[in-house]
């Protein structure tokens, strides 16, 4: 997701440091930025010149001392606890003190990752939606110390990238994974106990509820270990075994099938 919140901001005319921890990283996102922008030039809403001055403000490092100067830093790491927390304090150690440090984290929470820096009240939730450029949401989710200059500063950012931020509280999944997780779970707790095949699961949420993937395809689109990750955070966050995870969601994710981006999932790609 990372990628695509580089690409939204340098749409918008920001200059956008875009770090990964090695450079094959940083090249995937790069061609993934292309190709989705490649999307409106073939469709003739955007110059090739414009895209090229789009790529151009997008700078690639493999280095975080390049965050130093940046105004807001919007981490995108691996749905981890341990290995969110350790970036935010090197962040909290390599940035200018007063600067916003949002995470798109789809479920963990704001208030423990802002309890890792020195400044719980410039860390708050800038949780992007799938595929970036496309989906209109920022759901923003303040911490239990984050402040209202820091909420009022994000929610501007986020219109000016031209999305509609809308505001809740920290709580396991915030609103949007609380809602959607559940019932992609359900979906393939139907598929588990063979209530139906996967494109009948799909074709009756798509057909019957007018969703524009089927709960399947959505979950190999997201990560099947992005879904078991947030499934678990749901679970240990309420101690509620409505949130148990799927143990087919938990057998895929062991064999290495995570959807779309491994090239097999519920479906294959
Ligand atoms: N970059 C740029 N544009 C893209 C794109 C991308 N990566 N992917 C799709 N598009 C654009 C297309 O160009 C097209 O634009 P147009 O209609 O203006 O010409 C439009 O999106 C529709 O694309 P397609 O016609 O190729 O395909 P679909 O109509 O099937 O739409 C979809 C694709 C937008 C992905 C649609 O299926 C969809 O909305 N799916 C549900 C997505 C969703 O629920 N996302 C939220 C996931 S949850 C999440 O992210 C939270 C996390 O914490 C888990």
């Amino acid at each position: 997701m990372g990628n695509g919140i580089a690409q939204v901001a340098a749409r918008s005319g920001f200059d956008v440091v875009m770090r990964d921890v090695a450079q094959e990283f940083l090249d995937r996102g790069m061609t993934s930025i292309d190709k989705s922008l490649q999307r409106d030039v073939d469709k003739e809403r955007l110059t090739k010149d414009v895209k090229r001055s789009i790529i151009e403000r997008i700078h690639t490092t493999t280095d975080l001392s390049a965050l130093s100067e940046a105004f807001i830093v919007v981490e995108a790491v691996t749905e981890n606890f341990e290995v969110k927390s350790e970036v935010f304090k090197t962040l909290d150690r390599l940035t200018k003190p007063g600067i916003i440090l949002a995470s798109n984290t789809s479920s963990i929470s704001i208030t423990k990752l802002g309890a890792a820096t020195q400044r719980p009240e410039k860390v708050i939730g800038m949780h992007f939606m799938n595929p970036v450029p496309v989906m209109k949401l920022v759901e923003i989710i303040r911490g239990a110390a984050t402040s209202d200059e820091t909420f009022e500063k994000t929610r501007g950012l986020t219109e000016k990238l031209g999305k509609l931020p809308l505001e809740c509280h920290d709580s396991p999944g915030f609103v949007s994974n609380r809602v959607l997780m559940p019932m992609i779970n359900e979906a393939i707790f139907a598929l588990y106990e063979g209530v139906a095949t996967r494109e009948s699961i799909d074709g009756i949420m798509k057909q019957g509820m007018n969703h524009p993937m089927g709960p399947l395809a959505l979950a190999d689109f997201i990560g099947l270990d992005v879904c078991l990750a947030i499934m678990n955070v749901l679970h240990d966050g309420f101690s509620d075994s409505k949130y148990r995870p799927c143990p087919l969601l938990k057998r895929y994710v062991d064999a290495g099938w995570l959807g779309k981006k491994t090239g097999r999932g519920f479906y294959e790609y």
